[in-house]
């Protein structure tokens, strides 16, 4: 059996994930099981969560997978209920799961425009529905919400995504306002990211747009390091917001 490459400083945490098979989730996952953390890894595709789960056990870490649709709120209530029973309590639900399918207005793809809705803010209440009983229970937690860029400026092509993160934005302060110190609560805003992300863009114009607008971007693990570092900081410490972008995005 291999020993666990643990750099983790705090006590080992057990840390909920959705969106883990792709891009900013996967990597968040690897970083926070590689420096000694419990991470339990949901999304759809559970091919992907295996793989990701073996790689992580292969370096020693420790992993649960979970299959989670985050549009079905018992579902997530199960995902996070399964794991406090597993393991005794959570210590930090990292909202994560977003869809991107960018187009104007005109185009009326008003499919995509309800599948960004529910994914992007439904699936954010639905984790915090889930994980709120729990931390209110052990007087102790930590919300971390995966929002964007978006959630402080809009674009031509990105009217609805911007409109659920500054939901996301506007729901995850709200929480922060309202809960007791005892619970932290952090918005993480990434610029542009390499990550499956922009592949759910179906209007060709709006595909077109991205290819430029996002020819500059930095790795997912830019994005893993600042939610290690929210996550690392003593519990009389909220870190409230990052805003991590690549040094040449306006
Ligand atoms: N990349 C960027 O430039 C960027 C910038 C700002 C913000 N963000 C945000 O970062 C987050 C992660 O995106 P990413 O860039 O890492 O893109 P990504 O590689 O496409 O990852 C998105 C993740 O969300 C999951 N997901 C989508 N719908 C889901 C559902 N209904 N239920 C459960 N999981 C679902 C996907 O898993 P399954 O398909 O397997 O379910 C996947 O794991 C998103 O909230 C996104 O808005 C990204």
């Amino acid at each position: 059996m291999t020993t666990p490459q643990s750099t983790v400083t705090t006590p080992a945490k057990v840390i909920l994930i959705t969106g883990a098979s792709s891009g900013i989730g996967q990597a968040t996952a690897v970083q926070l099981a590689r420096e000694g953390h419990q991470v339990v890894i949901g999304a759809r595709r559970t091919d992907r969560l295996t793989t990701i789960a073996h790689d992580i056990e292969a370096a020693g870490g420790k992993v649960d997978v979970c299959h989670i649709d985050v549009c079905d709120r018992e579902g997530v209530a199960a995902f996070t209920d399964a794991a406090a029973e597993r393991h005794g309590r959570i210590d930090v639900i990292v909202n994560n799961a977003g869809v991107m399918p960018l187009s104007r207005l005109d185009a009326l793809l008003t499919a995509e425009w309800d599948r960004m809705i529910d994914v992007n803010i439904r699936g954010l209440l639905h984790g915090i529905a889930a994980a709120l009983p729990h931390f209110q229970q052990q007087g102790s937690g930590h919300f971390v919400t995966v929002a964007s860029i978006g959630a402080h400026q809009v674009a031509p092509t990105a009217a609805v995504y911007c409109a659920t993160k500054y939901a996301a934005w506007a729901i995850t302060e709200g929480l922060r306002l309202e809960l007791d110190p005892s619970i932290r609560v952090t918005t993480v805003s990434p610029g542009v990211v390499e990550s499956e992300l922009a592949d759910s863009i179906t209007d060709t114009v709006a595909r077109e747009a991205m290819r430029t607008y996002r020819a500059d971007s930095i790795a997912p693990g830019s994005i893993a390091d600042a939610i290690s570092y929210a996550i690392g900081q003593p519990p009389g410490v909220d870190v409230n917001e990052l805003v991590i972008r690549p040094a040449r995005q306006r």
